[in-house]
């Protein structure tokens, strides 16, 4: 059944994010996985290869972890002494949905390594949802890589993944022979997204585990390659969850995406906050949608007042990188499945993706030379 094997599917992704610290590596990936099956609908079976009284707790973690992946009811695994065959048998772990069901654990602590090959991450985020992070993240990718630098994004926004979209890119990335996922190219940019891995009616529903290991996975097995950016469309909000990946992704900078309705709100200082406590580097404030941009005579209407954002960085202490206008080419971008940069480079909404993207390249350099 189609349903069984992507519920398997699912499971071995998620399985995934479970790191062995003896091996260093992932247990699927190290092969501690074995008989991957369906048992039914909403049941797997698998069998998990541990050392000698597993230290590390991999056979609890993976029967969480197995437990939170939506649509798993019952998880059947048998766990064996390492690599033996036919080796010790332990007792079958619990079963999801029964009485006592524990907390999901949390994995392996993670270490937040720098991106192989990467030579700056650069974290796109913001208080609230919709203010036009993923667009904003999408343009300044491509207006990088235009500028000449290599550039790759990912897709951290594993809740509602838009960089598929946004890039009209729906083909399954690659696999190298040593397991590396190879990223989608468009536009110059090196694109990761969970959207290129999930099917277009799966719900992305992932728990906290699942999510640190995407995340993990993403910057540990994606063949990035040598970049200058990669740049992380983050999700929204500053909850334990977007804590973490900045702690994983080990950002080098953040940059902060508001509207002129936001920076009435708190939510923007609570981000800006939030980076600063982790010690990742803002590295400004973004205004989207300032303004409207008529599309028939290019006059520019202040629907929510202008300067919000510029005073808001001012007083938070920040760089402003500037103001995008809400504007037809940034819709008519969507619409089409490319960023605006790409699309309609001439456009004053291209122009000020370009700008941002020079400001944001001048405030980096000045924070080198600090
Ligand atoms: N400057 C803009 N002008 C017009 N539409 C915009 C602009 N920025 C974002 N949008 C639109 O607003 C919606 C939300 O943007 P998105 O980037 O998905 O936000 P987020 O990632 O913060 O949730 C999208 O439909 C996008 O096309
Ligand atoms: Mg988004």
């Amino acid at each position: 059944m189609a349903d069984e094997r992507e519920l398997v599917k699912q499971v071995a992704m998620a399985l995934r994010s479970i790191v062995d610290p003896a091996t260093g590596r992932d247990i699927v990936a190290s092969g501690s996985v074995e008989e991957l099956k369906a048992g039914g609908p909403g049941e797997v079976d698998f069998v998990l290869l541990t050392g000698p009284d597993d230290p590390a707790g991999l056979a609890e973690q993976a029967r969480a972890v197995a437990e939170s992946v939506d649509g798993v009811e019952i998880v059947r695994m048998e766990v064996r002494a390492g690599g033996s065959r036919g080796g010790r048998k332990l007792p079958v772990m619990g079963q999801a949905g029964g009485g006592g069901r524990e907390p999901a654990a949390t994995p392996a602590s993670p270490t937040p390594d720098t991106v192989p090959g990467v030579e700056r991450v650069i974290a796109v985020s913001s208080g609230t949802g919709g203010v036009g992070k993923s667009t904003v993240a999408a343009n300044l990718a491509v207006a990088l890589a235009k500028r000449g630098a290599r550039v790759g994004l990912m897709d951290a926004d594993v809740y509602g993944p838009n960089i598929p979209i946004m890039f009209g890119v729906y083909s399954r990335p690659g696999i190298t022979a040593d397991e590396k996922v190879v990223p989608i190219e468009s536009h110059g940019v090196k694109l990761m997204s969970i959207g290129f891995l999930l099917d277009e009616d799966t719900p992305a529903i992932w728990r906290g585990p699942i999510v640190m290991g995407i995340i993990r996975q993403f910057l540990q097995q994606v063949e990035w390659g040598e970049l200058d950016y990669l740049i992380v469309d983050m999700p929204p909000g500053t909850g334990d969850a977007q804590l973490s990946l900045v702690q994983l992704a080990k950002v080098d900078g953040a940059v902060l995406v508001t509207t002129p309705q936001g920076v009435a709100t708190a939510d923007v200082l609570k981000g800006i906050k939030m980076f600063e406590r982790v010690e990742v580097p803002v590295l400004g404030l973004v205004e989207n949608m300032s303004g409207f941009l008529c599309p028939h005579c290019g006059e520019r209407t202040d629907v929510f007042g202008r300067g919000g954002g510029s005073k808001l960085a001012a007083t938070a202490g920040v760089p402003f990188l500037g103001e995008i206008p809400l504007g037809a080419a940034v819709v008519e971008a969507s619409d089409s499945g490319q960023p605006t940069v790409a699309s309609a480079p001439d456009s004053p909404e291209a122009q000020a993706f370009m700008e941002l993207a020079e400001k944001l390249v001048g405030v980096l350099q000045e924070a080198m030379s600090d």
